[in-house]
């Protein structure tokens, strides 16, 4: 029997993206997959449910969670949803093992195979899979977007007739994948670009960017390629470099994270205290506690003249294309297991292996069971 692929309508707030957007159905269906989707899924992506050719629309809610095999996800089903999946389904989606304790213990406890798209390994092979740097691309990229918005000057130089105007300065902290689009937007916008981050591997490409790279003195290179978090001693000396920085930025966008710790604090009061006013800090961290202090989630906060925004879900802001790439990543994490429309997982596959959060009653990932089942 063909393997049914479901995707529902997200109900978290402000969550505007779709698992499945037209093209990857299609695609589905064409590997012999049965795809079942709610109507309206991808209305708040731009995607109404004409443009899904060949898709069967569910009855409810309900119906669709009982007949999936796989349910693709955006964010984590509620427990409520996991308890209507059949034990033998498969949940993909951003389950955010650290963050959803309840969620995850349910899909434990119901049985089911899921695969949290924060796990999947950064490895070459799996680069079109990866979530993780599809959406923080798009962050990195409306985040300068939104620094520009709030900042009462231009980004880029301008010799009108009225005279010459300066070019605005930007700082990028955290040259991961986020902070590398938004060095990228800057400069196209024509700003004067610098970055900093704690992996030195990170000089090179912010340089090749054409910004520049701020050197503290201090480097955190941790497992898997990821940062580490820093010493007490560490943090102050990177902040006596990065503060006269901080100062003279027209905007700040903080990209900073430590996979499973909250967000590093880097950008202190006193720091944004020194800032001039009308300049602009964006922290993309605010959903992990913030990289800066002053930083409200969700909120846009004047302090002293200095605007801090937090947004929270900047995929979600341009959600056509966030879906798109998503739901890509998507296809391209399954269909190694779709075999004429049938799911197949290959458990020596280590994408599939390091990807499981759960399966047959078991939390995989250790740090996660660690946290839940200490
Ligand atoms: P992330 O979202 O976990 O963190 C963002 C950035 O913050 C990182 O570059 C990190 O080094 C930096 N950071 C952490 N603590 C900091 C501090 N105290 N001060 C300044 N910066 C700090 O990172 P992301 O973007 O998810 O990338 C993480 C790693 O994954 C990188 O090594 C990246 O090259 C690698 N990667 C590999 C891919 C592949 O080969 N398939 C694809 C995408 C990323």
């Amino acid at each position: 029997m063909a393997v049914t692929i479901g995707a529902l309508r997200e109900r978290a707030p402000q969550e505007t993206r779709v698992s499945l957007v037209p093209e990857v159905a299609a695609k589905l269906i064409r590997a012999g997959a049965r795809v079942l989707m709610e109507r309206g899924a991808g209305e708040r992506s731009n995607f109404p449910d004409g443009l899904y050719g060949g898709v069967e629309w569910a009855g409810s809610l309900t119906q669709l969670l009982e007949q999936a095999d796989v349910l693709l996800t955006v964010q984590s089903p509620t427990v409520e949803q996991i308890g209507l999946l059949r034990p033998s389904a498969v949940v993909v989606g951003f389950l955010q093992p650290y963050a959803r304790p309840a969620e995850v213990k349910a899909l434990r406890d119901r049985r089911i195979t899921s695969f949290a798209v924060e796990l999947i390994p950064r490895i070459s092979r799996a680069q079109s899979m990866d979530a993780l740097s599809s959406q923080a691309a798009i962050a990195g990229y409306k985040a300068v977007l939104i620094a520009a918005n709030h900042l009462p000057k231009f980004l880029p130089m301008l010799t009108t007739a009225a005279g010459t105007i300066r070019p605005a300065q930007v700082l990028v902290i955290g040259a991961g994948v986020a902070g590398l689009q938004a060095i990228a937007t800057a400069r196209r916008l024509g700003a004067v670009v610098e970055a900093y981050d704690v992996r030195s591997a990170t000089r090179e490409q912010v340089r090749s960017l054409g910004a520049k790279f701020v050197e503290t003195g201090v480097s955190a290179e941790g497992a898997g390629g990821y940062a580490r978090e820093l010493t007490a001693e560490e943090r102050s000396t990177q902040q006596e470099a990065l503060d006269s920085r901080i100062a003279a930025a027209d905007a700040v966008v903080t990209t900073a994270a430590v996979p499973g710790r909250p967000a590093p604090r880097i950008v202190s009061r006193a720091a944004v205290e020194r800032m001039r006013p009308g300049s602009v800090l964006v922290d993309l961290a605010a959903e992990q506690g913030g990289n800066c202090e002053l930083t409200r989630a969700g909120e846009v906060v004047d302090h002293a003249g200095v605007t801090i925004a937090g947004p929270v879900n900047l995929p979600g802001q341009l959600a056509y294309n966030a879906s798109e790439m998503y739901a890509r990543n998507l296809l391209n994490f399954l269909q190694p297991a779709l075999a004429k429309g049938e799911l197949a997982i290959d458990w020596s596959d280590e994408v599939f292996a390091q990807a499981c959060l759960t399966r047959d009653g078991r939390i995989e990932h250790e740090p996660t069971r660690k946290q839940i089942e200490g």
